[in-house]
């Protein structure tokens, strides 16, 4: 006998959902953020607004997933969390992370990176990723190099705030892309910005996904000065580790690498927000300066700061829509999904869910050095076996970059939203409009 098929959303209600959860996280930049849409989100509150829709649209459909009614194409979104620990613990097979939509975008740059891959190669980048960015160790081999690259970068960063008196987020973006080259490629990279600018130009495409025609030219020539640098890769480099591994069949190891220029600049983000909030919460700040202070692994291992970040990205998730695409029909316990159904997992509408998290619209990174939310998907890395292979990599860069900054100054917010422990931190952080100033530590 055939099972049912699953629940399906009015055209009113998928309307609803495009407009008001869909749009305007597009119009945010999917692949790279345009900085006026962040700001016309945080002024109309439309990240809030986006949680309260998928509530209702929940509320009134409680079985799922619930398939919308798209013109041209198969959709569905998971709404209870735990079909959303099902779909990321059953890919990439049979819910694929290569979804149509991600395929249209990261081909601009990267088309046989492993995140747009299917089959016996997608194993094969998988496991030569891991290996390089050490998936299953929370500090790199190569942490006695990369920390000591972002404690120089930040003492500079630093000096030239306190003597010009502000840190604005464009100052620190450009010191946190000389980390990254420098992670990445090795020092001599440091100031290599033409590399940088050309992902961003490509990235940019990569907003408009099938909408915007390939720029052929300038992604061979990307590809071809990564595939130079892993010829040629600096002793104490990501890439040498790449250069380095063993790799199978179809690994191609240069397109594995945009990903991660591309994915540093999330991290970049979620620091800035964690500044922005010490910044204004007295508590979080004294917390994260105890453990700075009595740091005795060399910036390595810093648990508060490392969760400080965790929670950043829970509050204000740089990857807020987890795709997927299922690669056969998949039967759920309210019915069966087609083949080549396109599944989105809105991370934010469980990362704020104030009936089941304690703190939802607050800054607690304990919560993720105890058990209190086990179970419950907070997923701003994903989970599973897609969950991002660099996130150990990123919670130790980020965590020694927090470190820097708070162990030695006091950070305060000149310009930007205005955060208050005392209410609800917004459902957008425009770290653009935020301006940050710096003093020797009192
Ligand atoms: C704050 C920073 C970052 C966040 C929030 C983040 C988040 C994510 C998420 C949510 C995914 C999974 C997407 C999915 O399930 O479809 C992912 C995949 C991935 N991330 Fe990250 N990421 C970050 C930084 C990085 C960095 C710095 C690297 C590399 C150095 C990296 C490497 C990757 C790779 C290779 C994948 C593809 C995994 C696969 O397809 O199996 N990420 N990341």
């Amino acid at each position: 006998m055939s099972s049912p098929a699953l629940p399906t959303a009015s055209a009113l209600d998928t309307g609803r959902l495009l407009l008001g959860v869909f749009l305007p996280t597009v119009a945010k930049g999917p692949i790279i953020r345009r900085p006026w849409a962040v700001a016309l989100a945080a002024r109309l509150d439309l990240d809030t607004r986006a949680v309260g829709i998928v509530r209702t649209i929940h509320a009134k459909y409680p079985t799922g997933p619930l398939l919308l009614k798209v013109p041209l194409r198969k959709q569905a979104i998971v709404l209870a969390p735990e079909d959303a620990n099902a779909l990321l613990a059953a890919s990439p097979e049979p819910f694929s992370p290569a979804s149509s939509e991600k395929k249209a975008a990261l081909s601009h740059f990267q088309p046989h990176n492993v995140l747009l891959s299917r089959g016996p190669v997608r194993t094969v980048r998988r496991a030569l990723q891991e290996q390089v960015l050490d998936t299953d160790h929370p500090v790199h081999h190569l942490a006695d190099r990369f920390v000591p690259v972002v404690e120089e970068e930040m003492r500079q960063l630093l000096a030239e705030a306190a003597r010009g008196g502000s840190l604005p987020w464009d100052d620190f973006l450009d010191a946190w892309y000389r980390v990254v080259r420098r992670v990445v490629f090795g020092d001599h990279a440091r100031d290599d910005k033409d590399l940088t600018a050309m992902i961003i130009r490509l990235r940019k495409d990569g907003n408009w996904a099938f909408l915007r025609p390939k720029r052929r030219k300038v992604r061979a020539a990307f590809l071809r000065r990564v595939a130079d640098e892993l010829a040629d890769a600096e002793p104490g480099s990501l890439a040498a580790v790449m250069a380095a591994a063993p790799k199978g069949d179809g690994a191609e190891p240069a397109e594995q690498v945009p990903q991660w220029l591309f994915a540093f600049d999330p991290a970049g983000m979620a620091t800035f927000r964690a500044l922005t909030v010490f910044a204004t919460h007295p508590e979080a700040m004294a917390a994260a300066r105890r453990e700075a202070d009595a740091d005795t692994s060399g910036r390595r291992f810093l648990p508060y700061l490392r969760a400080s970040i965790l929670e950043s990205l829970r509050l204000w998730p740089t990857t807020p829509m987890i795709l997927r695409q299922s690669t056969r029909p998949v039967e759920w316990a309210d019915g069966t999904m087609p083949a080549d159904c396109g599944v989105l997992l809105y991370a934010p509408y469980f990362h704020r869910d104030d009936r089941h998290l304690r703190d939802a619209h607050g800054f607690s990174p304990e919560r993720w050095l105890t058990d209190e939310d086990d179970g419950w998907p907070l997923v701003p890395f994903s989970d599973g076996p897609v969950v991002c292979p660099g996130k150990q990599l990123v919670l130790l860069l980020t965590s020694a970059a927090l470190a820097s900054v708070v162990g030695d100054h006091d950070p305060r917010v000149e310009r930007g939203q205005h955060l208050d422990p005392s209410h609800a931190l917004p459902g957008t952080l425009d770290n653009y409009s935020v301006v940050l100033s710096v003093s020797p530590r009192s």
